[in-house]
């Protein structure tokens, strides 16, 4: 897998021991639950809406336990949406390493995700404060709107810039903004601070997954350690293709988006690159970044604050 971003001893001192509670409370599932999903996250990822909740916590008063509980819980959704996703696009790969529904098929794959999102509840229930369970409970429900509304569209040429940004709103910026405001309310930051981190957690999340979309189309599947070119054979329009639409007058999009096969893909990816619609959907990226960034800039912690930064310029430069 590819480079990561770099966090202070502190919070890597943090994320180790959030990681170690993660196993435990993986002990008390099922056999079978407990050891495809040790796999997973054995298999890596990068963490980031963990580190975001405790980056966020460590903005105001820092308080251990529900700080790792809500790091944890927001994770477990993260980890059981990708779970579902992998199902719902038939990918074999993540994290390098085969899926739980290509090596453990896809009964055991659902079962494993629905179980996250109750063990992620769970996390959260004994801390009585709606404030911490309602953003995660919004964000989880919206990263299923995304991924209906995914499908909806797909196959879909005619379709706006804003039918994709809603999309990647729901299926990855509100979990982002989730995790920050968490972090926040535990941490007790100010009503304004928290709106600085939920913005911040929005636009960082807005341009993750334009970065990602990009990825899929000029990324290198060893390093992703997940497939490229997903998208266009699932039939998923993403900004590099609205994009490049435009110049389209041959239909190559237009046919690549209904007809999977790898010639016709290979030119209509080549074709997103030489048009100038990568670089295009980079900018429309950095722009949601520098939002992000202005955020922070805003905010009163120096400490968390540069490490705000730092992981702002890991989602634009990762791999890249
Ligand atoms: C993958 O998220 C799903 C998207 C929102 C694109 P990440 O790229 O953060 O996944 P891991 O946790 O690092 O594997
Ligand atoms: C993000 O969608 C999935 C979730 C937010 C669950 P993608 O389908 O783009 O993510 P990858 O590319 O599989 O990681
Ligand atoms: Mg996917
Ligand atoms: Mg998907």
């Amino acid at each position: 897998m590819g480079k990561t971003y770099v966090i202070s001893r502190p919070v890597r001192k943090e994320l180790k021991e959030a990681e170690k509670k993660i196993y435990q409370l993986l002990d008390g599932a099922p056999i079978k639950i407990r050891e495809s999903v040790s796999e997973t996250l054995k298999a890596g990822g990068k963490r980031l809406r963990t580190v975001l909740v405790l980056l966020s916590a460590m903005a105001g008063d820092y308080t251990r336990g529900a700080a790792l509980d809500a790091a944890n819980a927001v994770e477990l959704v993260h980890l059981a949406s990708l779970i579902h996703d992998d199902i719902l696009d038939e990918a074999d790969n993540r994290r390098g390493r085969p899926t739980i529904n290509y090596s453990h098929g896809y009964k055991l794959a659902t079962a494993a995700g629905d179980y996250l999102f109750g063990l992620a509840f769970q996390l959260l229930t004994d801390y009585h404060d709606n404030r911490v369970i309602a953003p995660l409970s919004q964000a989880a429900m919206e990263l299923s709107l995304g991924e209906i509304m995914e499908r909806n569209f797909s196959c879909r040429y005619n379709q706006s810039q804003d039918d994709y940004f809603t999309r990647i709103n729901y299926k990855t910026a509100s979990l982002f903004k989730a995790a920050c405001q968490i972090g926040g309310i535990i941490g007790a930051v100010t009503d304004n601070q928290r709106l600085l981190l939920a913005d911040y957690g929005y636009s960082l999340g807005m341009a993750f997954q334009i970065y990602d979309d990009i990825l899929d189309i000029n990324g290198d599947e060893d390093t992703l350690g997940k497939p490229v070119g997903n998208d266009l054979r699932e039939g998923i329009m993403t900004l590099p293709m609205l994009l490049a639409r435009k110049n389209d007058s041959d239909g190559l999009l237009k046919s690549a988006l209904v007809n999977s096969d790898g010639n016709t893909i290979k030119a209509a990816i080549a074709f997103m690159i030489e048009s100038g619609a990568v670089t295009q959907a980079k900018s429309v990226a950095r722009n949601y970044l520098d939002t992000a960034l202005s955020s922070v800039a805003a905010m009163d912690n120096n400490r968390v604050k540069s490490e705000l930064l730092s992981i702002g310029e890991f989602v634009i430069n990762r791999y890249s």
